[in-house]
């Protein structure tokens, strides 16, 4: 039976529709609030709005569920690769062998980089952010692309530019790290599998063959697939916020790029471990440091702990968790920091602050442990974060494309000076 919620205004009472999702979420639809009374509702940082409806991912906050397209992410962890997830999240259904091979051959044809894109590498500091790098390039494409910015937004040609994005991020990724260490860049090599080819792309040198670790590459596609959606979060929804203007895909990537990038957002994988170095240069005292994140008035925070959303277990963290044992154990890693890691996860989830406000690692505090141990540099802990969230982005940019959703253009409630004249310069 539909629902309707009642609001009461000034006496009035007003009706308001209720949407009700497939898995029994409910919302009181105010899309019509303002026409029909005046009244916006407020809500900083969205905590209570749904921006959208959508069919791609559900997570349940308090049971700890992530599905994607209904898949439970377990499943999808254990079984599948990052290419099978890319193309369930875009397309809708999990690939069929043909439809695999096909896609996977598509994303191989485009994975090189447009030779005159790599002299903008020269011109950036060696100490430049990857993620800087990163959102400045797949910007680029949009200009070497300009069939992407084609407003009628045909499908075979937004097909084109989903899979060069898909193909060519691993590559700008890898030359962005190559470039930092002022070493050359490896080309990438197609007989190899998505995350083989970035590995390889980051780890060979011209002298050097690498070796592709199989455990390290199947750590890779776990951690890929775990990031690669996760509904309406802060930088999914800068892309779909900017798309909404008709932004070309470029564009409105490489804006969830430097949303991601952001320490409380996809950034805390590289803080967590500055924080475990510098508790390790600090005498390795954890009870300090806990009693820090517990002070108010001291600005310190455990990264790596406490989600928006998941208030009992990330289900993401679980997995990770006991990925990031298994490749500790068989790449025999011995770190300190890892040893702090270790207690800091211990004491903090039996500390009474931390328990009463559901604070418990989330994935990016094991995300930042195993890319260290795998020798994944600090800084580009968030570009991997950014190469396993693309193909999310994307289906959220084409799912709105789709559903023809509005502009993207909340209100506010004014709080600044009233009306007041111009005073000359030299008056005031
Ligand atoms: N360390 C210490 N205290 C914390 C922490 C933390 N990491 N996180 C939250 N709190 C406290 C906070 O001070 C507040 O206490 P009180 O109720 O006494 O004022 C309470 O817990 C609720 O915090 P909040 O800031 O209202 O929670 P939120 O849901 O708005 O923020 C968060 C979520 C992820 C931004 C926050 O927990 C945080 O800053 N965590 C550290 C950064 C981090 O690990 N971010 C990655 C998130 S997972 C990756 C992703 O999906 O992007």
């Amino acid at each position: 039976m539909s629902q309707t919620a009642k609001i009461v205004l000034n006496e009035n009472e007003h009706d308001l529709p209720v949407v009700t999702g497939s898995e029994n979420e409910n919302a009181i639809d105010i899309s019509k609030l303002r026409a029909s009374t005046g009244y916006i509702t407020i809500d900083p940082g969205y905590k209570n709005t749904g921006a959208t409806t959508s069919a791609i991912t559900f997570l349940d906050g308090e049971k700890g569920i992530l599905r994607y397209r209904g898949y439970p992410i377990e499943q999808l962890a254990a079984n599948a690769s990052f290419m099978e997830v890319a193309y369930l999240l875009i397309y809708g259904e999990l690939p069929n062998a043909v439809e695999l091979q096909l896609f996977e051959g598509s994303i191989k044809r485009h994975t090189l980089v447009h030779e005159d894109m790599k002299r903008f590498f020269e011109a950036y500091p060696a100490k430049a952010h990857p993620m800087g790098v990163l959102s400045s390039m797949v910007s680029s494409f949009a200009t070497f692309y300009p069939e992407s910015q084609n407003p009628d937004r045909n499908s075979e040609a937004i097909n084109l530019t989903i899979h060069r994005l898909i193909a060519k991020l691993p590559t700008l990724a890898a030359w962005s790290y190559k470039n930092s260490m002022r070493h050359p860049f490896m080309y990438p090599k197609n007989h190899l599998n998505y995350c083989e080819n970035f590995l390889n792309m980051m780890f060979a040198m011209p002298t050097e063959d690498y070796n592709i670790d199989p455990v390290i590459a199947d750590a890779i596609n776990k951690l890929l697939i775990l990031h690669a959606d996760h509904e309406q979060n802060c930088s999914t929804s800068t892309v779909r916020i900017v798309g909404s203007s008709q932004a070309n895909l470029y564009s409105s990537i490489s804006a969830g790029i430097c949303a991601l990038w952001g320490p409380l957002h996809g950034g805390a994988n590289q803080k967590v471990i500055e924080m475990l170095l510098k508790i390790h240069i600090d005498g390795g005292n954890v009870d300090k440091w806990v009693e820090k994140a517990k002070d108010k008035n001291d600005p310190f925070r455990l990264m790596g702990f406490g989600h928006r959303v998941y208030k009992n277990f990330d289900p993401r963290a679980k997995i990770i968790k006991k990925s990031c044992d298994d490749v500790l154990e068989k790449l025999g890693v011995d770190d300190p920091l890892l040893d702090i890691a270790k207690k800091l996860e211990k004491v903090a989830l039996e500390d009474e602050y931390f328990k009463e406000r559901n604070l418990y690692p989330n994935v990016d505090f094991y995300s930042g442990i195993i890319y260290k141990a795998l020798r994944i540099p600090t800084e580009m802990f968030t570009v991997m974060f950014a190469i396993g969230r693309l193909p999310g982005w994307i289906a959220q940019w084409k799912e709105m494309t789709e559903n023809g959703e509005p502009i993207g253009r909340p209100r506010q409630i004014y709080t600044g000076h009233g009306n007041r004249d111009y005073v000359d310069v030299a008056k005031r």
